[in-house]
């Protein structure tokens, strides 16, 4: 029986390096997972978890993959021995966290180029054979950061809310050429992500005015504190994938947690935007919003009937 081939982005670490042990190790021996990595001097920490969980011979495979050069992406592609990918996980991704006027122009743009193009660039290469076979699965490590904002966010959350745009848009279009695509929407997972954050925590933090930088270090121990409380651990996300990779139907998205989802719906149960803006500034800085001297940050706020219960602090999207 043929095994179903699977190409991951993004596994020298966290949620990649942990789907892709899942997979080869998988009792059903179904599965010829290609690992691939931005930089192979990463790989050992990879063959070391491979080696300790017996994955068996040939059920793994790394290669060079760089999301952001399109080059290193088709020579990846070709060499992939079976001539096909079944499964195509776009997870590769970097964060960037701190005031916006702290963010080095270089940083934005690598973030923006990583999360988003890098993804497209994916989908490009891997999307049109899927679509000649009419089979296929795509699974994008998408973020809950992709449907709630939060401050100190800002470009990481603009690129994970223009995944969902991407995803979405072409999960309609997909629908007559039996390929799927599902999101795995994460929350905080206990991976090397902080320690990778584009420009190192915060950015050039001086640009920023003294009000600005309290707000963010308010934000980071709201941060630290919902790590402890809420982070997964990688190997508890990565069975999400599989859910939605052996799904007969797959859906577009699956949450990893459920914790955020009362806050995702007020965005949408008050479309202006308000009742979510108030509650989020309520939960993360735990202070009423006091935009002005009006009083309309408040109107909205998480105090309202119909608002869902905000006790549970806001994570941070990651
Ligand atoms: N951890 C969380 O709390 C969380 C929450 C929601 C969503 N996510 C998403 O989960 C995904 C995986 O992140 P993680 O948490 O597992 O963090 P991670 O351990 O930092 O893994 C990120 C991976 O992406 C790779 N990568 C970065 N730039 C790349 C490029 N240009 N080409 C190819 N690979 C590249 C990294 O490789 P290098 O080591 O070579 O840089 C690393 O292997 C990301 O898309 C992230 O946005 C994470």
């Amino acid at each position: 029986m043929d095994r179903t081939v699977v190409l991951i982005t993004g596994c020298s670490s966290g949620i990649g390096l942990h789907l892709a042990l899942r997979l080869a190790s998988d009792p059903s021996q179904g599965f010829k997972v290609y690992a691939t990595l931005r930089d192979l001097m990463a790989q050992g920490p990879l063959w070391e978890a491979a080696r300790s969980r017996g994955c068996p011979p040939g059920s793994l495979e790394m290669l060079q993959l760089d999301v952001t050069d399109a080059d290193s992406i088709a020579a990846a592609r070709a060499r992939v021995t079976e001539g096909r990918v079944d499964v195509l996980v776009c997870n590769a991704g970097r964060g960037l966290v701190g005031p916006l006027e702290a963010h080095e122009e270089g940083a934005v743009g690598s973030v923006l180029d990583v999360n988003l193009t890098g993804t497209v660039r994916m989908l490009q290469a891997f999307l049109p054979d899927m679509k000649r076979r009419r089979s296929g699965r795509i699974l994008v490590t998408g973020s809950v950061g992709g449907l709630m904002a939060l401050p100190f966010n800002a470009v990481y959350c603009a690129s994970k809310f223009a995944i969902e745009g991407l995803c979405e848009s072409l999960a309609i279009l997909l629908q007559p050429f039996g390929v799927h695509l599902s999101l795995i929407e994460c929350g905080p997972v206990h991976t090397a992500f902080p320690e990778k954050l584009e420009g190192g925590l915060g950015g050039v933090l001086d640009r920023a005015d003294a009000e600005t930088r309290d707000l963010f270090s308010r934000y980071l121990s709201h941060s630290e504190q919902i790590f402890l409380e809420a982070g997964q651990d990688p190997e508890d996300v990565t069975e999400v994938f599989l859910q939605a990779l052996r799904a007969p139907r797959p859906a577009l998205r699956y949450f990893t947690t459920e914790r955020f989802l009362p806050l995702i719906q007020l965005r949408f149960s008050d479309p202006s935007g308000c009742s979510y803006v108030a509650a989020a500034h309520q939960a993360v800085f735990g202070d009423q919003a006091a935009e002005g001297s009006d009083g309309a940050g408040a109107e909205a706020g998480a105090g309202e009937p119909g608002a869902p219960e905000l006790g549970a602090p806001l994570a941070a999207p990651k």
